[in-house]
């Protein structure tokens, strides 16, 4: 995976330029820390910056061919330079944005980004770790899934064809749905009145709570609202109930039975973000194919 960084303006100044806002990190220090954590990953990463709109136009361009995905801090630019909107959207590479503040807290200038519907995922507000959440995130999801939703359905669908122990055909349908996905942890879950147990799973590790009370964590939200619940860095919802040390982003989708949830299909990233929209979607397909379980069940 070779992955460009694009840095906008004023950022050759990071750690002399308001430093209580963008941190003490020089611009050459993240460069170096993306460099090592790529080469760590298996990742190749240029870097460049500019503080020319039209510069970081041609570096894209120049690099279109070589990059598999894009890291872009455009710094002022994002919020009023839509020609660097149409640039990521000429050259169809993964990109995701970065920014080393929360944007989304500062002023109301700052909330308008022009890269909002052509970037894969945002990453904000954690300084130097924003690049390097973002790296990782882009390693996620840049591959896409490894097969796409149709046929992994005609997967689920044949496995249910076949009448097995009900823990032994949920181990098996979530390790399909983890790794046709690329997902790093995948979990199918019986709700009862009062209970919600864990019945398969696929991933590096048991749940912590394979039984819990139907009250707590997202589950609860996703069982009395019946719709998924999407929560893109559990480090800020006090609801999160872990289940899996290292996870960052979980989204739980509900299965109704008739009048009420039955099950919850559960899936976990280490990254913060890693539930793109096209990710839901696909997710949403897999829960669709998988409505036949909680039925038979
Ligand atoms: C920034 C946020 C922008 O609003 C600002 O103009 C910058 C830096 C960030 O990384 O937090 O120059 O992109």
């Amino acid at each position: 995976m070779r992955v460009l960084v694009l840095h906008g303006p004023n950022l050759n100044l990071l750690g002399e330029r308001e430093p209580a806002v963008y941190g003490r990190a020089t611009l050459e220090e993240i460069d170096t820390r993306l460099g090592e954590r790529g080469r760590h990953l298996g990742a190749e990463v240029r870097t460049f910056q500019s503080n020319h709109e039209g510069a970081l136009i041609d570096r894209l361009h120049a690099e279109r061919r070589w990059a598999d995905g894009v890291l872009f801090n455009p710094g002022a630019l994002t919020h009023y330079a839509w020609s660097l909107r149409d640039a990521v959207a000429a050259v169809s590479l993964p990109c995701i944005e970065v920014h080393l503040s929360d944007v989304s807290k500062r002023e109301p200038w700052r909330h308008v980004s022009v890269l909002a519907d052509v970037r894969v995922a945002l990453c904000a507000g954690r300084g130097l770790d924003s690049y390097l959440e973002a790296l990782e995130l882009l390693l996620e999801v840049a591959a896409g899934p490894e097969r796409d939703a149709d046929a992994t359905v005609a997967l689920l669908a044949e496995r249910l064809a076949h009448p097995d122990e009900r823990n032994v055909l949920a181990r098996e349908l979530a390790q399909i749905i983890r790794r046709s996905g690329r997902f790093r942890w995948v979990g199918l879950y019986d709700v009862g009145p009062d209970q919600v147990e864990v019945l398969g799973w696929a991933g590096p590790s048991a749940p912590t709570h394979p039984r819990f009370p139907v009250t707590q964590g997202l589950t609860a939200a996703a069982v009395t609202s019946g719709r998924p619940v999407v929560v893109q860095d559990v480090r800020g919802d006090p609801r999160h109930l872990p289940t899996l040390e290292g996870t960052r982003a979980e989204a739980i989708f509900p299965v109704s039975g008739g009048s009420r949830v039955t099950g919850t299909l559960d899936v976990e990233s280490a990254n913060a973000q890693a539930f793109t929209p096209e990710r839901i979607r696909w997710l949403e397909r897999c829960v669709e194919g998988l409505g036949g379980f909680w039925k038979t069940g």
